[in-house]
């Protein structure tokens, strides 16, 4: 199968919390393909961000893919709330809830995008035996809850690996990388088959996002296919 177009999605995490609307409409004009939410509650993660109320404030901001990241114990309550709010790709962690195949379908009946993200130590087998239900598989770089962390090259081989399950069930699975992502491991991330780069610091903490964003997809852009979902 012919590999999508590298999509870059900022990490709003990294952004002014006090401007995260012009900071939302800034990644998008400096060239964003998705805005990349993290979702944090202080029981899964060691952190509390945001929740639905602050993604449906930012969705009439701009009109890119809103892709949310949860990292919510349990997550099947507020699923409907995010599909609510105006996501479109919603991801949840196999360790979030009891019944992943459920959660994954409750995700696809509120007629929005599949995630599953895998953190540093789960194997790729948690994710093998749902992938038909799955459009998008997310490997954390760094143990979530914080942004600014150190890209864990242990992961390399994971990615591998993913991309290998996805091009044998023929569909376009989307494999995301999250975590210490900057225009220094991007390559190693897409060379290993990675095809959507989220980038919280190496973003928003650049003077020049689209300069940044450039960089990430290794200074090309290149075109998006016909009739390839945004
Ligand atoms: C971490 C989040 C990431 C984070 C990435 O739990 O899932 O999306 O914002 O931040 P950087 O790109 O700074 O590592
Ligand atoms: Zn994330």
């Amino acid at each position: 199968m012919a590999r999508p177009a590298v999509r870059i999605a900022p990490s709003l995490l990294a952004a002014d919390f006090a401007r995260l609307g012009e900071e939302a409409r800034a990644a998008a004009a400096a060239g964003a393909d998705w805005l990349h939410l993290d979702i944090m509650d202080g029981h899964f993660v060691p952190n509390i961000s945001f929740g639905p109320v602050v993604v449906k404030a930012l969705r009439r901001h701009v009109a890119i893919p809103f892709d949310v990241h949860l990292m919510i114990a349990p997550a099947d309550p507020y699923l409907a709330a995010f599909a609510e709010a105006g996501a479109d790709l919603i991801s949840v962690h196999p360790e979030a809830g009891p019944h992943l195949h459920r959660t994954l379908q409750t995700i696809r009946g509120l007629g929005k995008r599949a995630g599953v993200v895998l953190n540093p130590a789960t194997p790729v087998q948690a994710v093998e035996h749902v992938l038909d239900l799955a459009d998008l598989v997310l490997v954390m770089t760094v143990n979530p809850g914080f942004g600014g962390q150190s890209f864990l090259e242990s992961q390399l081989p994971k990615i591998a690996a993913l991309r290998r399950m996805i091009e044998a069930t023929g569909r376009a699975i989307a494999l995301e990388v999250d975590g210490g992502v900057t225009a220094e491991t991007a390559p190693r991330c897409i060379a290993a088959g990675a095809d959507v780069l989220v980038a919280g610091t190496a973003v928003f903490g650049a003077s020049d996002y689209a300069a940044a964003i450039a960089a990430l997809r290794g200074g090309a852009a290149p075109p998006r296919r016909a009739g390839e979902a945004p």
